[in-house]
């Protein structure tokens, strides 16, 4: 079957041939349908981040997959069910992390990653899971299934950023995206149709006109140009807000998160960051936290029920803005271009077979 795989220091994707997998005893053999490109497989193909499984010399890519079940091989699963897998795996035994249903809480070393780290991902006409990695999603959003997995990424930020302010009354009412990028936005989206936060910011770095700019406008958000506003400057031209949710992956923005803050918010920070060392007033950070009882934590993965979760948001959100977000979808003739970044991309997958 084919598949796309890089190979550590060749800066791209290709396309390669592998056995169609067996599923084992417990797993469930998926025939691909579609798997979305991120900021984080741009990261995996350049080196920055991730892990080859052990023993291999490329990495099959893809984590934000959906398929549809061809073989159910004695498990619940019904051939023919459309299913979305989660990004996580044991590391080798399985550990109290996953016995709890909690993969995404795992330490290094605990997990592997499909796709990411140290394991293969789903980008191959057919991939195998455990059955209870696999989550199903109506037939009707199957086409846009590839977008479960990142949706998942923001409810998990959301149910923590929540749970932080939970030991008081906390009804946030503005709130700020650090960055266009997909997962920015579709963060956006979710803070609109689905949380109904009042008043909404994104930042970006990109010249009107520019389609990431046109979705904000759309959704009813403010655009803040960074190089016009910087992020602690955000307070005064706009308004200190209850929410931010940082996307950029700008290891300053973290400590300006707090500047751009209300008394009593949260900052959620999403960014992977490479090593950059930069001054920062430590003293104000602090003093801004304590006295303004502000928070600031990092999330990473997702569990089962934020992907299920995701599903349902996902049929709330309008398709007037999936219909714009999703920019390409790529064949594997084409594939290449669905790893391309410019200015009129914004969220892309590519196509391994139809329904
Ligand atoms: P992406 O497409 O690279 O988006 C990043 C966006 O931030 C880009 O639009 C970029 O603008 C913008 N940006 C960067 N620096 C900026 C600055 N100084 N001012 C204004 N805008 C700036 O990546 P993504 O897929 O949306 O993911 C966003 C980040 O989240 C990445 O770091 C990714 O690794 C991470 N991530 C984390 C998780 C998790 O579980 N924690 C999950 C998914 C992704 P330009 O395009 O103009 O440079
Ligand atoms: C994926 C997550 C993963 C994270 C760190 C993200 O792009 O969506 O599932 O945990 O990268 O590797
Ligand atoms: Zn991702």
């Amino acid at each position: 079957m084919n598949a796309i795989a890089v190979e550590p220091g060749t800066g791209e994707p290709v396309l390669v041939e592998m056995p169609r997998p067996d599923p084992a005893p417990g797993e469930a053999l998926v025939r691909t349908l579609r798997v979305g490109v991120d900021g984080t497989d741009h990261e995996v193909i350049a080196g920055r981040h991730g892990a080859l499984p052990e023993g291999a010399t490329r990495l099959v890519l893809g984590h934000e997959a959906v398929g549809v079940v061809e073989d159910s091989n004695g498990t619940d699963l019904e051939e023919g069910e459309f299913v979305v897998p989660t990004v996580r795996r044991p590391a080798a035994v399985s550990n109290e992390y996953f016995d709890r249903g909690e993969p995404d809480m795992a330490p290094d070393g605990k997990y592997v990653e499909r796709g990411i780290v140290g394991a293969h991902g789903f980008m191959a006409e057919y991939f195998t899971s455990p059955e209870e990695y696999l989550v199903s999603i109506p037939e009707r959003f199957a086409p846009l299934g590839f977008l479960v997995e990142p949706i998942s990424i923001t409810e998990k930020a959301i149910e923590h950023a929540v749970a932080s302010r939970s030991a008081f009354d906390w009804e946030p009412e503005s709130a700020l995206v650090l960055g266009n990028g997909a997962l920015g936005l579709v963060t956006l989206a979710m803070f609109e149709a689905v949380l109904d936060v009042d008043r909404t910011y994104c930042l970006g770095r990109s010249d009107r006109p520019d389609p990431t700019i046109d979705l904000i406008d759309e959704l009813g958000a403010t655009y803040v140009d960074s190089r016009e506003t910087p992020v602690p400057e955000i307070p005064e031209v706009h308004e200190s807000v209850d929410l931010v949710y940082e996307a950029t992956g700008h290891a300053k923005h973290a400590f300006e998160t707090v500047d751009a803050l209300a008394p009593n918010g949260v900052g959620v920070l999403l960014g992977v960051p490479e090593p950059w060392e930069f001054e920062v007033d430590g003293g104000s950070l602090h003093r801004e936290l304590v006295l303004h009882n502000k928070a600031l934590l990092g999330t990473v993965n997702s569990h089962r029920g934020h992907f299920e979760s995701a599903v349902d948001t996902l049929s709330q959100l309008p398709t007037w803005f999936t219909d714009e977000f999703v920019t390409g979808v790529y064949g594997l003739e084409e594939f290449e271009d669905a790893f391309e970044t410019g200015d009129n991309v914004i969220k892309t997958a590519v196509e391994f077979g139809t329904i």
